[in-house]
């Protein structure tokens, strides 16, 4: 049977209620990428789950096809998100599937390209708001508390259902849960998602490597961040809604959350793209992670099955790659010209 989308696939597993009417993007189904070169490095098999791979580009599509799906099944007209980007882009994409009216609140000037553009091309209205991912989320939250506008932030329980399925897929691919699966944490509702969906599918459980970048690391630190700074814009968060609930998946999976640094970030996403994977610089956090607690010593990876979540694809953040590297080299168009160039 032809692929139909994660609530078809897996509705059965998700507590959706049944109102629910299905909007889906066919998101979901993306692949688990054998990675030889650096798992060679670091002594183990390693995979990436390419969530880059779904239909706005990021993972929040599975989140969405849930959210949106319930929304329109209850009769909403209009949904709402805070987001620094790829969750404005999803859900301006599925409101526009459905026919509703999507508002998105982003932080002024901290939204890269590709997210932004993403979200005006599906047609949403687009608000910078003079402040943080956190003062967004609390203006959605009050928002959605006076009105019958159907808040689509990942607060909301029917996205942490959508995303569950990711840690099916992986346990479908590879049989059973990986040993470790390291991830970015942003505002928490991915890892919460992935603990859930590996407990309620009863094929083993991974220990849970969370990594946060570290000019906004609240869940390390052990307080929130009032002026969150870091160039993985994704995961710019001082105040994760899930926080508690990501803590209790790192510990109860016997893992933990870290941070590293911005330099440690790009680093990954070098490595990721020099084995043919071009991850934004949040969603290398899992591997920059990885990297790090394995040169520290502090993880040993050896002999044990990795899977790296890469939760959105690099084209949604070109400047930063743009920024680090020199312009190309212009040459006349001619033959001399290139073979003198390339030294072949
Ligand atoms: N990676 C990417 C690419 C993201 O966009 C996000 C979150 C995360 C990781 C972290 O996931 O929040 O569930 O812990 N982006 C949200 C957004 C906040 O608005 O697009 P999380």
């Amino acid at each position: 049977m032809t692929y139909q989308g994660l609530i078809r696939r897996y509705g059965r597993l998700l507590d959706l209620p049944a109102h629910t009417q299905i909007i889906s993007l066919l998101e979901g189904a993306t692949p688990l990428i054998p990675m030889p070169r650096l798992g060679r490095e670091l002594g183990c098999e390693l995979f990436v789950k390419f969530e880059g791979l779904n239909p706005t580009g990021s993972f929040k599509d599975r989140g969405m096809t849930a959210a949106v799906s319930e929304a329109v099944g209850r009769d909403a007209q209009t949904v709402i998100c805070a987001s620094t980007g790829n969750t404005a882009a999803s859900a301006a994409a599925y409101a526009a599937r459905a026919g509703l009216r999507a508002i998105v609140l982003i932080p002024e000037g901290k939204v890269a390209a590709g997210k932004l553009a993403g979200a005006i091309a599906y047609g949403a209205e687009v608000i910078q708001i003079q402040g943080s991912f956190d003062d967004a989320l609390s203006l959605v939250v009050e928002i959605t508390q006076k009105t019958p506008i159907a808040l689509v932030n990942s607060i909301n329980p029917y996205r942490i259902e959508g995303q569950k399925t990711s840690a099916f897929e992986i346990c479908d691919e590879l049989g059973a849960a990986p040993d470790w699966l390291c991830l970015p944490v942003g505002n928490a509702g991915n890892i919460t998602s992935y603990w859930a969906g590996f407990k309620q599918y009863q094929k083993g459980l991974p220990q849970i490597l969370g990594v946060q970048a570290q000019g906004a690391a609240p869940l390390v630190l052990g307080h929130p961040v009032e002026k969150p700074e870091t160039l993985a814009t994704a995961i710019c968060i001082g105040k994760p809604a899930r926080g508690e609930q990501a803590l209790d998946a790192a510990r109860e999976s016997d893992g933990r959350i870290i941070a590293v640094s911005d330099e440690k970030i790009l680093e990954a996403q070098r490595l990721l793209a020099a084995e043919g994977v071009w991850a934004e610089p949040a969603s290398a956090a899992g591997a920059a992670g990885l990297l790090a607690e394995s040169a520290a010593g502090t993880l040993d990876a050896r002999g044990k099955r990795v899977v790296v979540v890469c939760t959105g694809h690099g084209m949604k953040d070109p400047a930063v790659i743009a920024d680090s590297f020199q312009a190309p080299k212009v040459i006349s168009a001619s033959y001399e010209a290139l073979t003198e160039t390339i030294q072949y």
